[in-house]
């Protein structure tokens, strides 16, 4: 039985730091508000015109696949996670495999909207090829330039305090190695709470969510006249921005997280105590602090670096489980639980045998 294994992972971060006094000049919030619900202290920032999710993607990418002992020319698919693209379309994999100068080898590249959960849902797509044999040298990259697109004046403050940029990537290979690799994975949604945390605007909605929940634009009737993508309208009110239902989130993420790990215990026979890391999503330090406890686990056995970043989305898995192999802390034979929850609303988890 073949599986797939995590055979280079790489991360970057752009320089730039922003801390939490930073914010609170443009905005009314502190760092006292945002350390205590949070956890954040500072989050880093791209530089604009210089840098974007595909340029940040790059770097991660470069470091998996060097640390992998391949070349670029050798990766033959890439699966790429993010909800910042540098463009609405076409997708930043295209423009990732163009920037890793791999267009030679025409290899596909599939782009993967799940948010918080896009990594977990990349890693299971790569799992199923490599299993499959299809594939043999996948790139998974998650990376967000989330400072592209906030609210930075107080009406934006709940959602903008949290969200940072960066970019993980792992180089998955197969492996024959028995019980090695990723173990497990599962994927979850429930798009009833698609709207609870969301950038609705632009799209094809044209500005309303059904034709009881019609918002006046200006615009012949929208249920006759199909969508309008974008209007001023969408600007002026702020329509452009993501928009959060914070306590319902936390409310889910905490149910949710515990639920799909206890699925992948579930399946492979492991248990709780088997666990030597679990690899949070950093959406939240108090979510994380949830879950630790609800598992019993002690600090050394959750890695958090959200302190740091923020929350970096599709990126912040790859990037924490990075730093986590960096600093010592998976090592061969160890049992690493990564799990997501975030918007649409979609959650998942995977157990890997390092
Ligand atoms: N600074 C200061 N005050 C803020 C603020 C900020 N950055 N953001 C919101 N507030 C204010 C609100 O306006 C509100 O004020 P009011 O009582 O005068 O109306 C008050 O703080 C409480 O707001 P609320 O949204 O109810 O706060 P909360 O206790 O739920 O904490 C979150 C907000 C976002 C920290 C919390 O809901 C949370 O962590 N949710 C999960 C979010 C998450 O993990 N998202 C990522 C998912 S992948």
């Amino acid at each position: 039985m073949t599986n797939s294994r995590i055979a280079g992972l790489g991360y970057y971060v752009p320089e730039n730091i922003v801390t939490n006094d930073d914010l609170a000049k443009n905005m009314d919030t502190s760092d006292e508000w945002i350390q205590e619900r949070t956890g954040i202290k500072e989050r880093r920032y791209a530089t604009k015109h210089k840098e974007t999710t595909t340029t940040m993607a790059k770097k991660a990418a470069e470091i998996a696949i060097e640390r992998a002992g391949i070349t670029n020319e050798d990766v033959d698919f890439i699966i790429f996670a993010t909800l910042s693209p540098d463009y609405y379309f076409p997708g930043c994999g295209v423009l990732l495999q163009r920037e890793l100068g791999i267009t030679k080898t025409e290899i596909g590249a599939l782009d993967i909207r799940n948010q918080c959960s896009g990594f977990i849902y990349g890693l299971s797509v790569a799992d199923q090829f490599i299993k499959s044999g299809m594939y043999k040298n996948i790139l998974l990259v998650g990376s967000e330039m989330h400072s592209m697109g906030l609210d930075y004046k107080t009406s934006g403050r709940n959602v903008t305090v949290i969200f940072g940029d960066g970019a993980g990537a792992v180089l998955l290979q197969p492996t024959q190695e028995e019980k090695k690799g990723i173990l497990t994975t599962h994927l979850h949604s429930n798009g009833i709470f698609a709207e609870e945390l969301a950038l609705i605007s632009p799209g094809t909605h044209g500005g309303y969510h059904d034709k009881e929940d019609l918002v006046d634009f200006g615009f012949p009737d929208p249920s006759e006249h199909g969508g309008i993508f974008a209007t001023q309208t969408m600007l002026d009110d702020g329509l452009m921005f993501p928009n959060m239902n914070g306590k319902l989130v936390f409310k889910n993420a905490v149910v949710k997280f515990a639920q799909v790990i206890n699925e992948a215990l579930t399946k492979t026979g492991l248990s709780k105590e088997d666990i030597s890391m679990l690899v949070p999503h950093q959406a939240n330090l108090r979510i994380s602090q949830f879950i630790q406890k609800t598992f019993g686990l002690r600090d050394d056995q959750v890695f958090n670096n959200i302190q740091k970043y923020g929350n970096t989305t599709a990126a912040s898995i790859p990037i924490a489980l990075t730093e986590a192999w960096e600093q010592g802390k998976v090592n061969e034979g160890d049992l690493v639980c990564l799990a997501a929850f975030g918007s649409g609303f979609t959650w998942g988890s995977a157990l890997i045998r390092w």
